[in-house]
């Protein structure tokens, strides 16, 4: 399963794109770089500990519910999403309690708002307080090196993690089936799992209000929203 930003909307996730996507008139493409976060950290995690905020109020919906109790029903489902919104987490955690199997953890292609990983060792936690950006002196450091602590998030310009990259291709060469939901597939690499598990002869589902990059190697196309289409599909 490929997910993206629309499996979200009805949560009322903000989008990336557009006006919503806006803050203080700047584009996150001016704000979500490492030349960003080099010239001005406290701006850059001013926006962060904004949007954690806004997004940390967000409730998963019936797709993330029912996208979790599959994943957890069956080994060998693996979710694989460009979301850094942390709603399949959560969907878990409500779904199946606090002992959630690594097996059943989303594989998070472009990170997380609600982790961080420090700039010098590299060392991740996960992170939900909120972020004081009141001046530079006040934000987080890494509790190991000393270092400043980033957004786990992947940048404009930046790589991928190699290990969810090879985790989410592994699984796509592997598949049945794939199912691709409330995505536009236009964000290469990740759009490339779907289209890796189609040519390995995987069937190819996607859900979703409009035709996408990938309607033409779809063999199934549901027009509809994720929140019922996701259950119909799942669970019926
Ligand atoms: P997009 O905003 O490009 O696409 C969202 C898709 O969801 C569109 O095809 C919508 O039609 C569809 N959609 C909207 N509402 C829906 C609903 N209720 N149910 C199902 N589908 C719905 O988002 P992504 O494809 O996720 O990357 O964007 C990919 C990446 O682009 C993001 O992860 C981000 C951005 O650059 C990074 O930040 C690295």
């Amino acid at each position: 399963m490929l997910t993206g930003a629309g499996v979200s909307a009805e949560s009322g996730v903000p989008v990336f794109r557009g006006e919503e996507g806006l803050w203080r008139d700047r584009r996150p493409e001016d704000l979500a770089t490492p030349a960003a976060f080099e010239r001005d950290p406290r701006l850059v995690w001013e926006w962060y500990a904004w949007r954690r905020e806004v997004v940390g109020r967000c409730r998963p919906n019936a797709a993330h519910l029912s996208i979790a109790r599959w994943s957890l029903a069956r080994e060998g489902r693996t979710v694989v999403t460009q979301n850094v919104d942390g709603l399949h987490l959560d969907a878990l955690l409500e779904a199946g309690g606090a002992d959630v199997p690594a097996r059943a953890r989303p594989i998070e292609l472009h990170g997380s708002l609600f982790r961080v990983r420090c700039v010098r060792c590299g060392r991740r936690r996960t992170s939900r307080e909120p972020i004081d950006a009141s001046s530079e002196r006040t934000l987080p450091r890494c509790g190991r090196c000393g270092a400043p602590l980033r957004p786990d998030v992947v940048w404009f310009g930046e790589p991928l993690d190699p290990e969810a990259l090879a985790a989410a291709f592994g699984a796509a060469a592997a598949a049945e089936a794939c199912v691709v939901v409330g995505t536009s597939a236009v964000v290469h690499p990740a759009a490339s799992v779907a289209t890796v598990a189609a040519d390995r002869g995987a069937c190819l589902i996607e859900v979703g209000p409009e035709p996408t990059a990938l309607t033409p190697l779809a063999d199934i196309s549901i027009r509809a929203r994720a929140s019922e289409a996701i259950p119909a599909l799942l669970e019926s």
